[in-house]
């Protein structure tokens, strides 16, 4: 193997995620098939014995690609050299709570990682928030590391979008493939937009194909956005393939390119577009090329979309005003 490995730094290692979510970064679905990878894993203290079997079973898999693995309860030791960074580990919500209301049981953690991944990250380093709730702890990580370009920090939406495509799909009794174009707007939370009005299915408007506004209100939108509650209440436990295989899908398209034509959706820092506040961590219809999401502009926005995204968002400025009030930004 000639290529330099690529440091991958995973938070919360030893937790549900993080055991869907090793085994397919080190098999190279992350970076792809010619990307050596180095394993950092950052776990509690208490939980880094479980880490270390973790780490056993990467090694018994004699994956290729895998050309190291490290792990550490410091923060300072685990991002060090990081050109990717997955921050998984939190605590989940359990039945009945909103994922706002682990903003003071989690964001705690996030403000010793950002200034961590400040001080010894790589310069190319690339955030991934996934703990919840997670656009609002990648805004705590981005604001303590200033040395860093704010668009490195992101936060996962795009479990958001895989589930809205599946729903669409059955709901019009075609294929994941034949849909595109298909967002999430705002938070990752109940008020959460997917956007069905710039989605594509064979090339057709998405909305005008369903051409059901209720099943869209109170069926598709209220389905995919509540849908972690429901899979908390059948497995008792939250997603967790799904949510690596998210995790998998969101920086594979990030580090590689989204393809030609379509647009996928990512929480990112915003720039003032589509009137979403300027600094706020939104999620919004992105594109990659050459390394770097960029929000799709020239969307037009009509009034049932405009007052969805305008909820969420002031969802988003909220919960920012809620972590600058624990002193956590
Ligand atoms: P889990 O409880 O199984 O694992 C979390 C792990 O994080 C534990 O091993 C814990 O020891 C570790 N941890 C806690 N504090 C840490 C710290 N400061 N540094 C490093 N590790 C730490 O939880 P899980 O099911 O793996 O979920 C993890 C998070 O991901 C939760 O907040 C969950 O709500 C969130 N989540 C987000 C999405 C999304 O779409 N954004 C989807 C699913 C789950
Ligand atoms: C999900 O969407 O499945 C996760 O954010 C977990 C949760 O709390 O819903």
């Amino acid at each position: 193997m000639t290529r330099t490995p690529v440091n991958v730094t995973v938070t919360g290692a030893a937790g549900q995620i993080g055991y869907a979510l090793l085994f397919r970064i080190a098999s190279g679905q992350l970076l792809g098939p010619d990307t050596p990878v180095r394993l950092r894993l950052l776990e509690i203290t208490p939980a880094l014995k479980a880490a270390e079997g973790t780490a056993m079973e990467l090694d018994d898999c004699a994956f290729p690609l895998l050309a190291g693995i490290d792990i550490s309860d410091d923060p300072r030791v685990a991002f060090d050299g990081a050109n990717v960074a997955l921050l998984v580990g939190a605590r989940p919500r359990t039945k009945g709570m909103e994922r706002g209301d682990l903003l003071e049981a989690n964001g705690g953690i996030f403000k010793p990682q950002g200034e961590a991944i400040n001080a010894v990250a790589a310069d190319d380093i690339r955030v991934l928030v996934v703990g919840n709730p997670a656009n609002t702890n990648a805004l705590i990580a981005q604001r303590h590391a200033p040395d860093v370009p704010a668009a490195r920090f992101t936060a996962m939406t795009r479990l958001d979008q895989n589930r809205a495509y599946s729903q669409l799909a059955k709901k019009l009794d075609v294929t994941v493939n034949d849909v595109k174009r298909l967002a999430i707007w705002g938070n990752h939370s109940a008020t959460q937009y997917p956007d069905l009005f710039h989605a594509e299915v064979n090339g057709k408007n998405a909305a005008e194909t369903v051409n059901d506004q209720k099943w869209i209100e109170a069926d598709f939108i209220p389905t995919v956005a509540k849908r972690g509650a429901a899979i908390i209440e059948a497995r008792g436990a939250s997603s967790a393939a799904s949510a690596a295989n998210a995790a998998i899908d969101h920086v594979h398209d990030w580090v590689n390119g989204t393809a030609e034509g379509d647009f996928v959706s990512a929480g990112v820092v915003s720039d003032g577009s589509y009137g979403v506040p300027a600094g706020l961590i939104s999620s919004f219809p992105v594109t990659s090329t050459g390394g770097d999401y960029e929000i799709v502009q020239g969307l037009a926005i009509d009034d049932f979309s405009r007052a969805r995204i305008d909820a969420s968002v002031a969802e988003l400025a909220e919960e920012r005003d809620a972590v600058q009030g624990l002193g956590l930004i």
